[in-house]
């Protein structure tokens, strides 16, 4: 393999911190530059370098991407659902222009690979909401699916008009036990783990029977890799690929936990995210992607509440 030096812009986050972790076993500590407005977890933040970089700032981007030699690039800055709808303006702001700069320097930098995720957002009501597949009717309805659709235009045309290797995930709800999620509308299923173990009992801000697309971190980081690893021939779609693993409700991740923690309680409290939650699709199909780059996932719903009930409650001692 040649030599690969990777960045990650946005690299404090729930998934930049898992993500940083599993780049640098495979590239080595040095040849991967984690990059945030915030400072980086400390455990990982020792372990490597560290640039403080924001991501509309496409100076600093292109001058860290020469110092360093940079050959990928993976963009995880943004503003998640919830937090978007509070804050619409500095979100398109965020989630476009930070995108915009680095297809930017890519289109002049041709060896440069680069992930920008995008998510189950980009689909809204109009959308087939069970089993929804790659190529249906979009019209999100949130600032968030909004910019995600435009991010996942752009992606595509940068490819065709100036073969830009940019390479995509929807992804579903992440869950995660080493950072707190950013302020998506599916942050509930992280923090229900945590409030069991904590209190015993967790209130929802959404309704029981809410299905919703989830994966478990470690799926989600293999899949980002072995899509960046595939053979360019075999990426296929250029705007972002749906990658599904599997859907609960929170009245069945409650059940879930209660089958290592039966005093555990649930209840319920809708709130606005509700209804981000009720725009998006309940499943996700993701038959281009198992066909196009192999895309198998491992983790069901009870494996990963016994993995991360076992994980959380180490962290917790
Ligand atoms: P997060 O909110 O946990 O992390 C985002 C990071 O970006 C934070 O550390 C933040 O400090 C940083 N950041 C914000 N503004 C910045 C700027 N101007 N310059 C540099 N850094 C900045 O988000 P995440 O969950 O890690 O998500 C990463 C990406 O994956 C996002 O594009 C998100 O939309 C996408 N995604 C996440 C999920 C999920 O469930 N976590 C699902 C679908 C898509
Ligand atoms: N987990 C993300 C959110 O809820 C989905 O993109 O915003």
């Amino acid at each position: 393999m040649s030599k690969e030096t990777v960045l990650v812009l946005g690299s404090s986050g729930q998934i930049g911190t898992d993500l940083v972790h599993a780049l640098r076993n495979i590239y080595g500590n040095d040849n991967v530059i984690a990059a945030d407005l915030k400072a980086q977890p400390i455990a990982i933040g020792q372990a490597g370098p560290f640039e403080f970089i924001d991501v509309l700032d496409a100076v600093k981007i292109s001058e860290t991407i020469n110092k360093y030699k940079v050959t990928q690039v993976y963009l995880l800055a943004a503003l998640l659902s919830a937090t978007a709808e509070q804050k619409i303006k500095s979100a398109w702001r965020l989630n476009m222009e930070g995108l915009f700069n680095l297809l930017e320097i890519a289109r002049e930098q041709k060896h440069l690979k680069i992930f920008w995720p995008s998510s189950i957002a980009v689909f809204g009501p109009t959308t087939p909401r069970q089993n929804t597949p790659q190529y249906t009717v979009m019209e999100p309805s949130t600032v968030y699916g909004i910019s995600k659709l435009a991010g996942e235009r752009w992606c595509e045309y940068y490819h065709q008009k100036f073969a830009v290797d940019v390479r995509s995930i929807r992804y579903p709800g992440l869950i995660s036990y080493k950072a707190d999620p950013g302020g998506g509308t599916t942050d509930y299923a992280v923090a229900i783990y945590h409030e069991a173990l904590k209190a015993g009992s967790y209130q929802c801000y959404l309704k029981s029977d809410t299905r919703m697309p989830m994966m478990y971190m470690p799926d989600a980081i293999r899949g980002t890799l072995e899509l960046m690893h595939a053979d360019a021939a075999k990426i296929k779609i250029r705007s972002s690929y749906n990658l599904s693993a599997i859907d609960f409700t929170p009245a069945e991740i409650a059940a879930s936990i209660q089958t290592h923690l039966p005093a555990f309680s649930i209840s319920y409290a809708p709130d606005v995210r509700q209804a981000i939650a009720d725009s998006w699709p309940q499943s996700i199909n993701d038959a281009e992607a198992r066909n196009h780059w192999g895309w198998q996932h491992e983790y069901d719903l009870n494996k990963m509440t016994a993995d991360m009930l076992q994980h959380l409650a180490i962290l917790k001692k």
